[in-house]
């Protein structure tokens, strides 16, 4: 099928990428022509295991192109629209700026009969305003949200979990498109092409939802929301083992054996980042508070506010650990990333402690196997070691942010001593062996951890 899919950010260059790969023939459209040059050559311009692969696959397959002009969507019968939705520079709300942006560039070519798939995390109530704007060219829009984590991303869109598509019903999603049955037929209609874009997911049974937009909007930010919870509530409970003398890490695997409670996402640590749970869940209680129903998801304030705490906590370990002060002291910083097997830094949690210890006048030296540049160009005032021997070289105190095989498995607390000047180690992934840390000489802190 002919698809297009505008927004080649995170989400649009492994969805077109993706989509190319089970046979589709896709064109990807961005603003950005740098980003869309280094596609253009098969260049991920973000880290991202596997993507390079089904990039140069598809590009030589002549099946996978990518454009800057929007001209180019005509014809496709599927758009999808993957741009970003940051939080708004002076509000917690999403800023819709350019999914308006993507409709508006898109509605000039588009043909009647056509779909447009929204995959970007947007505000209930988004789908059915941009479902009135393109009515008038005879194209339906359907909302189908996006689960796929980073470092994972290749394989969660190939093959997802399940698939959800919010599609026009008789509840007056669609103005001006006739009657009930009109409504139910398009929907139905649309359902099918999307069965079609994802066929092979369909025939192994992926499990399929159609429901209304605003069902489908809410089922992404609900997960999110989710998710979320579920680490700041073992992070709260981190915090009270912290005065009890318990083991968070111990209870975390106690109550993950109630399959009802299941043992992911129970990380307890510095916390979640990156570019959606925090922005997510900001944004679901502007959504809420302008629907009169702020009170609904107030405890989504609590787990924002647990989960900003815990790097705090982390900084107090260091400054601890180091007899009070770290003032000129050498603070190596494994991990920038704001989880591993990504390049990302936006809302990490490693790199904010990494700047609050540089505040409190720290010589901080950060090393990462992916996000060294990143981090180097927001702050640069840091120190960056692309090699982790030498990042460890001299250090006082070390501190694990990012949980990286490199630092949880590979490295030995006995190499990392005889690099180290201190003995110091805090573990604010809760990442590494406490007993073989001991064992070999470091005064060791976890995050909720005796
Ligand atoms: C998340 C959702 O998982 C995904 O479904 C959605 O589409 C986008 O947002 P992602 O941001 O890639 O994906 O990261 P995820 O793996 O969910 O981790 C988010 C953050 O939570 C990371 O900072 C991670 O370190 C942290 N985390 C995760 C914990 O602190 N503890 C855990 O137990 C799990």
């Amino acid at each position: 099928m002919r698809l297009s899919v505008i927004g080649c950010g995170y989400l649009g260059a492994v969805h077109a990428a993706a989509m190319a790969s089970i046979g589709h023939d896709v064109v990807g459209i961005d603003v950005d022509e740098r980003k869309i040059e280094s596609l253009s050559k098969g260049e991920a311009p973000f880290f991202e295991p596997g993507l390079p692969e089904i990039l140069a696959e598809g590009i030589a397959s002549g099946r996978l192109r990518f454009t800057t002009d929007m001209a180019e969507a005509r014809g496709a019968k599927v758009h999808f629209v993957g741009v970003g939705t940051p939080q708004q520079r002076d509000s917690y709300a999403a800023d819709l700026t350019y999914v308006n942006a993507a409709i508006d560039g898109l509605l000039p070519y588009l043909e009647p009969g056509d779909l447009v798939a929204g995959k970007s995390t947007v505000p209930v109530g988004t789908a059915a305003d941009l479902a009135e704007r393109v009515a008038p060219t005879g194209a339906t829009l359907v909302w189908n949200p996006e689960f796929l984590r980073e470092g994972f991303a290749v394989k969660d869109t190939v093959d997802p979990d399940r698939l959800v598509v919010g599609v026009p019903t008789s509840t007056g999603s669609v103005s001006g498109s006739g009657s009930t049955t009109d409504s139910v037929d398009e929907g139905e209609r649309a359902a099918q092409i999307l069965r079609e874009v994802y066929h092979p997911s369909v025939a192994k049974g992926t499990p399929f939802i159609v429901t209304d937009y605003a069902t489908a909007e809410l089922v992404k930010v609900s997960a999110n929301a989710f998710l979320a919870t579920k680490i700041s509530f073992i992070n709260a409970m981190a915090e009270i083992a912290e005065v009890t003398g318990a083991d968070v890490t111990t209870l975390a695997d106690a109550i993950g054996h109630d399959v009802r409670i299941g043992r992911r996402f129970l990380g307890a640590g510095i916390g979640f980042g990156g570019g959606c749970l925090p922005k997510d869940i900001r944004a679901f209680s502007a959504r809420a508070e302008e629907l009169g129903r702020g009170e609904s998801v107030a405890f989504l304030r609590e787990v924002d506010a647990i989960n900003l705490r815990r790097r705090d906590r982390a900084v107090d370990l260091v400054v601890a650990g180091l007899g009070g002060a770290v003032f000129k002291k050498n603070i190596t910083v494994l991990g920038a990333a704001f989880k591993p097997h990504s390049d990302d830094i936006r809302d990490s949690p490693a790199l904010d402690v990494a700047v609050r210890l540089h505040g409190l006048g720290a010589w901080v030296t950060i090393t990462d196997p992916a996000a060294i540049e990143n981090a180097q160009r927001l702050h640069p005032q840091l120190n960056y070691v692309a090699d982790r021997d030498e990042a460890l070289r001299g250090a006082d105190a070390v501190i694990v942010v990012t949980e990286w095989d490199e630092y949880r498995r590979e490295l030995s607390p006995e190499h990392a001593a005889s690099l180290a000047t201190g003995r110091v180690v805090v573990d604010g992934r809760n990442c590494l062996d406490a007993a073989a840390w001991r064992a070999a000489g470091w005064e060791y802190y976890g995050m909720g951890r005796p």
